[in-house]
Formats: C-alpha cells, structure tokens, sequence
C-alpha cells in the first residue's frame, strides 16, 4: 500500500526520492507525487506509475514523495500526495487512515477554509496551518488531536522536515550522502538507522537531526544490498521469488536450528493461530499439525474477524503469522492480545516490523525480502517453520537433512512444466479444486493464488461435497483441478467418475508432477502448493496480466 520516500543532503533530491519510491512500487499504488525544495516546495503528481512524473531539471537537496493506494477518495491528481496547507505553509504526505478527519474537516469548513480533496492527508495540512504557535508545538498537538495511524512528512515553507509517527511505521537512515527517510526499511541501503517509535517527532533542520519530542534516538548500524530488487534472470518477482523457495527453506532450516523452540513451547499447551490471506492458509496448516500430531488445542482465526476472549489462560499463545508484520487487521488482534496481557508469538518475514516489536516471541522465516504481491517463497518457509517446530517438539533430538531436501525440492520444481495445462486453463472463467484433509488447505490456497493472480473465479471445495450442490455446475465445460496426497484408498475416483460422466474434466495435480508420496507428511503442503503458485504465475503471463502487481491488491494491506 502506500509508500513514503524522502532525501535531504548533498545528492540530488528529487533523483534520490524518485529511485526511493521505486522501491516500495512492489506494495502496489495508484498514483504517486514528489515535493522538493527551492524557493518554497513546488510539487509534481501523476496518475499511475512513476514513469508518468515529469522530470526536473533543477538540482534540488530536500525532497520527499509518496505512492497512493487509494482508501479515502477516488485515484485523482486532487487526491494525490503531496497535499499543501490552504496558506500554503506546510506540504505533506501521509501514511494511514485519520479515523477523526471529518470532524476536524468540518470544524475547519466552518472556518472558511476550503478543501480541494476528499483525503484525510489535507485535513492535517490545513489543521497545521490553521493551529496557532510556533511551529513545533503545533506539529506536537497533532498527536492530542489525530485519531488513528499516521507517518508523516511534514515540510515547512522554510525548508524544515518534520517526521512525525504514531502507528504507521517510518525510519530515518544517516548515510554519507545525506539523510534518508523511508516507510519501509527494505528500501534503505547503508547507514546509520534509526527506526521511528509512536509518539516521536524529529525535525531536520539544516542537515541536523533533532528529536523534539525529546524521546532517546538509538541508530543501529545498517546494511543493506537490495539485492531482493534485481530481477536477475527472472522476468518478475514473483517468478523468482517461487523458484527462491529452496534456497529460503534452507536459510530458514540454519535459523531454526539456532533457536530454542522447545523453550518457548513448553509454556503453552493451547494455541490460536491467526492470520490474512496467504498467512491465513498457512495457519491452517499449523493449527491441523499441533491438533493431530500433537494433540493440543489449536484453533485457527482470520484476523479480519477475531474477537478475543478476555480471559485468557496463561497456557495460551497467540501465534500470528504475517510475511510484512504490518498488516493492520493482524496490528488490531496483536494489540487486543497486548491488552489483555496474552502472550504472542510472531512468525514473520520482516523481524523489525510492527507487530515484531509487539511480539513476546519471534520466529522468522528467512525468505529474503518478498516484492510479489503473491506470498510464494514465505509461504513455503512458514509450512517449513511449522513442520519443523512440530517435529522438534515430537523429539528433541530432530533433525533433518536438509541438503536432501532441497535437492529434492530443487529437482521436483525442474521438473513442473505446465504449458499444456496452460493452453487448457487460461480461458476458463471458472474452476474447482477439489481434495481432501489437509490438501483441501493447499487447494484454499491454489485457490487464492488463481483469483488473485488470473482473476479466474475457483471454488476449492471438499471432494465428498461435490454431490452436495456443486455438481451442478459441472458440464463439458469445467476443469476440475484435484489433489490427494495421502496414501488413503483413492476416494477422489469415484468422484472422478461423477464429474467425467457429466463431460467434466479431472487433472490430478499429485500425478501430473508425481509428487511422491513418501514425503514426510508434515513437509508435504509445501510440494502441494509449488505447482499451483507456478500455474497461476504462468497462466498471468498467457493472459498478459502483470503477476506482481495484480489489480487493486496490496502487498502490505496496513488499513483495517
Ligand atoms: C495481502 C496480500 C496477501 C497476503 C495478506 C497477508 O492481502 O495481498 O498476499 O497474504 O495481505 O499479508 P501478511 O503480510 O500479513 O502475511
């Protein structure tokens, strides 16, 4: 979702914010919009991508930009950041949703004073050049009078910056050439680092730094190569990010290894996992492995829909898993846990995220960053992390060969060559998959992956329910994706057989890539899901969609 970018120091600016916002284009935006500094703050905005921006000449040392994934008002150029105050004043972009922008919009209507966009971001603009008093203290009384999430950029006519956050994450990297500043540290490259905490406001004034809200800075040294952001030999991200899958499992597995699993379990002997959309699925699967092969209580939630029970005993964790960790229906459900003084776990790809700083515990997958908006090698390392954690929790003494096992994952990925089923399926409007017990989990997830990706309609469905209704939809016409994994008798033939003498078409995904059914069944939904996550990125290309960024999703969805 939205990105904020901003530069202040000896390079050029406008250059520098304009390579930054290309990095947070994997988390999907609308339009996008730069303000940079010389005489006043002069603003270019574009619809679309940052290709559309007109270039600047001018050399130009203080910039800051923003890309805009419309939540409050249509995709415009009005709506577009930056937003400038009504006495041109202050220029700002904003990360996050103002709950209480109405009421200060109409306070401020009643004033005289007029709006030109329907965003929350201009309330605040207009609130700061509104409020009376130094400009410090009024940048502070946005915090008593600001309800929700918001970073901020904030850039006075005089040149000043002010970095204001509450919620909505923000950091600020010293590097040689300048200062750095960026909603997502991914995108920061080597420096000093200090990562915002709620409440903080830091003004850049002249090249110094200083926190006004006098709260401790401590900067870490930070390294990064941005390697993740080189497509190499792949054509996109999400490509390349499926066949990183091994090679992230790996990673994970050396983590694992150097971590005390068992210490943190041995406290909990009830669980709830919780999670969105691709994280979702994997929480299924974690909850099916600690219920059946452990035999705790487990229970799996969506975050969007969790209501807490507030009495909750201390045997219980939480675990949340999130790829990003600022996923804002996941930051909601970590807060209420917070409040009643539960105990969370996070699984996570991005240790220094938000809810990882409100986690009791973190485990991490070490997937490299993710760009794709499809979740493909986290997902793999969140089963892998699961599986793992369940057989070390069986035997202490666990291990695996995991040099065997990436080759062998290696050489089953080679082998999925899905051209023909291609041709077959790019143009059906619909599809269902059909399997049982925990392959019904993968197929949840194939199913997403085609929706998301191929905007086909899937239903993923119990093979046995089939003849509960959904056989009616079947005709010359359906192609029946199936999968069955287990050992048990071949129930999925009968229902074959239904489906083939109504003209329907069955492929079992298991035969076609012979995934092998003496994998340890604990590491099997990661051979389940690969063929799919291949398919739907293949079928995206046949039909000309772009796979990393489909239409109106967001890699990071941090509004509730
Ligand atoms: C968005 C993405 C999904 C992702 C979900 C949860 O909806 O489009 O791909 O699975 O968020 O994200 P998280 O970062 O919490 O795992």
């Amino acid at each position: 979702m939205c990105g904020i970018y901003g530069y202040i120091g000896k390079l050029n600016a406008y250059e520098k914010v304009l390579e930054g916002l290309k990095l947070l284009q994997y988390r999907g935006y609308d339009s996008c919009g730069i303000a940079y500094y010389g005489n006043g703050f002069q603003i270019n905005k574009a619809i679309g991508t940052l290709d559309n921006l007109e270039k600047v000449d001018k050399e130009t040392k203080i910039a800051f930009g923003h890309t805009r994934w419309a939540t409050n008002g249509a995709v415009n150029i009005n709506n577009t950041h930056p937003h400038v105050s009504f006495d041109k004043a202050f220029t700002i972009v904003h990360n996050g949703i103002i709950k209480n922008a109405d009421s200060i919009k109409d306070s401020l209507i009643k004033q005289d004073i007029a709006f030109y966009s329907d965003t929350d971001t201009e309330v605040i603009a207009n609130l700061l050049a509104y409020l009376p008093g130094k400009i410090d203290n009024r940048v502070k009384q946005l915090f008593n009078i600001l309800e929700g999430s918001y970073s901020l950029i904030i850039g006075y006519k005089n040149g000043d910056i002010y970095l204001v956050k509450k919620f909505s994450p923000l950091n600020l990297l010293q590097a040689e050439d300048g200062i750095y500043i960026s909603s997502d540290i991914s995108s920061l490259k080597q420096g000093e680092l200090y990562t915002m905490q709620d409440n903080d406001i830091i003004k850049i004034s002249k090249n110094s730094i200083s926190n006004i809200t006098n709260h401790q800075m401590n900067f870490v040294k930070h390294e990064n190569s941005i390697k993740a952001y080189t497509l190499g030999k792949f054509k996109h991200y999400m490509q390349k990010e499926i066949y990183e899958t091994p090679i992230s499992i790996e990673n994970t597995y050396y983590y694992l290894k150097n971590q005390k699993i068992r210490k943190i379990f041995k406290h909990y002997n009830k669980f709830t996992f919780i999670g969105c959309g691709t994280a979702y699925h994997s929480c299924l699967v974690g909850e099916r492995l600690f219920r059946e092969k452990l035999k705790y209580e487990a229970n799996s939630e969506l975050a969007s829909n969790y209501e807490l029970n507030k009495s909750i005993s201390r045997h219980h964790l939480h675990i949340i898993v999130s790829q990003s960790g600022e996923t804002a229906d996941c930051i909601k459900v970590a807060e209420k846990i917070r409040a009643c003084h539960g105990k969370l776990l996070l699984i996570t790809n991005e240790p220094t995220s938000t809810i990882a700083r409100m986690a009791d515990y973190l485990i991490l997958t070490k997937a490299n960053k993710e760009l794709a908006v499809a979740s493909t090698k986290t997902y793999c390392c969140q089963l892998f992390v699961f599986a793992y954690i369940c057989h070390v929790l069986k035997d202490k003494n666990y291990d695996i060969n995991i040099c065997q096992f990436t080759k062998i994952l290696n050489d089953y990925m080679t082998n999925i060559k899905v051209t023909s089923l291609v041709e077959k399926l790019q143009s059906s409007d619909k599809m269902i998959l059909i399997g049982r017990d925990i392959d019904y989990i993968s197929l949840l997830e194939a199913s997403l992956k085609i929706r998301e990706i191929d905007y086909i309609y899937t239903i993923p469905m119990y093979s046995g329910e089939l003849k509960h209704g959904t056989l009616s939809l079947i005709d010359e016409n359906s192609n029946i994706l199936a999968l069955n994994t287990s050992d048990d008798i071949d129930k999925l033939e009968v229902v074959k057989n239904e489906i083939e003498s109504r003209g329907g078409s069955v492929i079992f995904i298991d035969k076609l890539y012979r995934i092998d059914k003496s994998i340890d069944e604990y590491y099997k939904p990661i051979f389940s899901i690969i063929p799919f996550q291949i398919l739907s990125y293949e079928i995206a290309i046949s039909k000309g969609y772009n796979p990393d960024m489909p239409k109106n999703l967001a890699k990071s969805v941090t509004v509730e």
